[in-house]
């Protein structure tokens, strides 16, 4: 069959992945990376431990090596991401701010990082995993200080730094109807009203094997219908070990239910899954005893769960 990228091109959405900088020099990576996908998400590099690792000294060169590499290969990239509690660095997450310090130091960072990449990017993860399961705020530094505003503003910074790139709130566990969608459904629809510049909500998808929700595509419509885009951004299908076969076979039938919701909601842009191989997936770090979450295996081999995304794309 045709690649991924082409087949999903055909269909009017990309299929990306996340890359790592530190893989580009490794040339089976980098063959599978550039044929399969047009779409790339850099998976630690545009981070603010990256980028702005202590306050106004910042750091690009890992992120650039991933846009330079791009560029040259036809993909677009999706930039990931502004505003998180996670990978921030202490002297942001231990700061003993004002709310009119830390506005400035999320501004600062958002002007300089969006900044750097204005024009260039399709797409930022402006605002990364702000809520908790049951639908209320997440306590990190941002809402202890800012409180609630300080996603909008975050947003509203963005617009300003690239007035080009598509501005995402992206999540996890909200694939399906929940608490957490609810809310995070409540805020998009608030921000509509409100005129705050969004424009996209990602979903990301870090699935256990055969809980791929039944009403993602539900999920995703009453999104769209808000009049953002929708996309799963960071997909990948976790198998309790060992792999067996009939576990690959459930693995394909997930990974293809998630791009045919995709396909049937026409505001859904793309799919990318977190990594081009089993091998460098972060599943196993995190999740002892899981893993095999992705489309290739360790030696880049293409997985049933790969061609569970070709049946979906409508290759042969
Ligand atoms: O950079 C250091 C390196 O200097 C050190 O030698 C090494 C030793 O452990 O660690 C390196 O940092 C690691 C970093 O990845 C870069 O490889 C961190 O320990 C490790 O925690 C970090 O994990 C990343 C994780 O986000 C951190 O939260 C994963 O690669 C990355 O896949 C994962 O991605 C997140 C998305 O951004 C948001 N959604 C969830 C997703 C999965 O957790």
């Amino acid at each position: 069959a045709a690649p991924l990228r082409q087949l999903a091109e055909a269909k009017g959405i990309y299929f990306g992945t996340a890359v790592a900088a530190n893989r580009l020099g490794e040339s089976q990576y980098v063959q599978v990376l550039d044929r399969e996908f047009n779409s790339v998400t850099p998976e630690n590099e545009m981070k603010w431990d990256a980028t702005e690792p202590s306050r106004n000294s910042f750091n690009f060169g890992s992120a650039d090596q991933i846009v330079n590499h791009a560029q040259a290969n036809g993909q677009i990239i999706r930039g990931h991401t502004l505003v998180w509690h996670s990978q921030l660095p202490s002297w942001v997450s231990n700061g003993n701010w004002t709310a009119s310090e830390l506005t400035q130091v999320m501004e600062n960072h958002i002007s300089n990082v969006a900044g750097r990449y204005r024009g260039k990017l399709y797409a930022w993860d402006v605002v990364n995993e702000a809520f908790n399961e049951d639908g209320t705020r997440r306590q990190t530094v941002f809402q202890r200080v800012l409180g609630d505003g300080y996603i909008a503003t975050a947003f509203r910074a963005a617009r300003a730094a690239d007035p080009t790139a598509k501005l995402y709130y992206n999540d996890y566990n909200i694939e399906g109807i929940n608490a957490k969608s609810n809310a995070v459904y409540n805020m998009v629809r608030q921000f509509k009203q409100q005129g705050v510049p969004i424009d996209g909500v990602g979903f990301q998808g870090h699935f256990i094997l055969g809980q791929v929700p039944n009403d993602l595509q539900q999920n995703l419509q009453r999104f769209a219908d808000l009049g953002v885009e929708v996309a799963l951004t960071e997909v990948d299908i976790r198998i309790p070990l060992p792999v067996t076969s009939a576990k690959l076979a459930q693995q394909r039938a997930d990974y293809e239910k998630v791009v045919r919701a995709c396909l049937a909601v026409s505001k859904c842009v793309g799919v990318t899954v977190w990594g081009v191989t089993d091998k460098y997936s972060w599943v196993p770090d995190v999740f002892p005893g899981e893993g095999a979450a992705l489309l290739f295996d360790d030696n880049y081999n293409p997985k049933p769960a790969y061609d569970g995304v070709v049946t979906a794309l409508g290759g042969d």
